[in-house]
């Protein structure tokens, strides 16, 4: 499919998806939002694709938030539309059985923020900047963020920046565990690259299944336990535990189907 505002490319089983709005800052508009979410379907339906990267296009910005110029005039229902349609796309990143990393090259910031929050881990760039600067226009997060945030960084970190609008260098992202690495504008997409490579060697099964136990922690209609104990049973009906304790037995690397 082509988008209009993404770029998505596929390689050594790889998608990566581009927010292609640099001369706003890929500010997430409505259009952004439908093809993300179109993107992230075709990525999990594509066999070719093992996992994908969330990047921003530009030097400056990830994704400096939701598009601001959008907001004017909306009614109380309208915003809640805005907000239910990106809670919708969020959580198809989020429940992705394929892992779905964001690599953070700059501001993101509001939405930008949630997006790179609502992806499996993060890593960024050096001159990568986080907030939730909602509060400056009178508003709140809307695509998850109060809930991912405090989830990555702790309540009172999480409270503190939500209601100061401070932004977090990628130093003190990393310190609070927001992002997992950081490393130069250059490298940060081939860092990305090579840490899904390593991933994409993994059996395909059992990475959906850790996926989604470590979900169902923050899932009150979930319980963790249960979908773990259920999802390590079910790697026993898996071909691909079979060939990972032979290769293993074998002193091999396993080749794993998915299967
Ligand atoms: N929505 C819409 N447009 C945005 C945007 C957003 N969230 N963030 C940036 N842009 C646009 C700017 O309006 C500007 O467009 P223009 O050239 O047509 O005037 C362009 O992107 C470049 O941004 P600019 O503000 O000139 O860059 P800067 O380097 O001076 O500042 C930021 C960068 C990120 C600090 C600043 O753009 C900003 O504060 N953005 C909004 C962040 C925000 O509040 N996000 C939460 C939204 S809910």
């Amino acid at each position: 499919m082509t988008y209009q505002t993404l770029l998505v490319e596929t390689d050594n089983n790889i998608c990566t998806i581009t927010i292609n709005r640099p001369d706003k800052l890929n500010a997430i508009n409505n259009q952004v939002m439908t093809e993300l979410g179109l993107a992230v379907n075709e990525l999990i339906s594509d066999a070719n694709v093992k996992s994908a990267i969330i990047t921003g296009a530009g030097p400056k910005a990830f994704v400096a938030g939701a598009d601001i110029s959008e907001f004017g005039g909306l009614s109380v229902n309208e915003g809640k539309a805005v907000a239910k349609k990106g809670v919708d796309v969020f959580f198809s990143i989020e429940n992705s059985p394929k892992p779905i990393i964001a690599a953070v090259n700059g501001f993101a910031l509001g939405g930008g923020c949630e997006l790179a929050m609502t992806c499996h881990f993060r890593i960024a760039s050096d001159n990568a900047k986080f907030g939730q600067p909602e509060v400056n226009l009178g508003l709140i997060p809307g695509y998850g963020g109060t809930q991912r945030l405090v989830q990555l960084i702790g309540k009172g970190r999480a409270i503190e920046l939500l209601i100061s609008g401070n932004i977090i260098d990628a130093a003190t992202a990393l310190q609070y565990g927001l992002v997992n690495a950081v490393t130069t504008p250059d490298e940060l997409l081939n860092k990305a690259k090579s840490i899904l490579a390593t991933i994409n060697n993994k059996a395909p099964l059992a990475i959906e299944k850790c996926i989604a136990a470590a979900n169902a922690v923050y899932d009150e209609t979930k319980n963790g336990y249960d979908i773990e104990l259920q999802g390590f049973a079910d790697c026993f009906g898996t071909e691909d535990l079979k060939e990972g304790a032979k290769a293993f037995l074998e002193k091999r690397k396993p080749m794993f189907k998915g299967k």
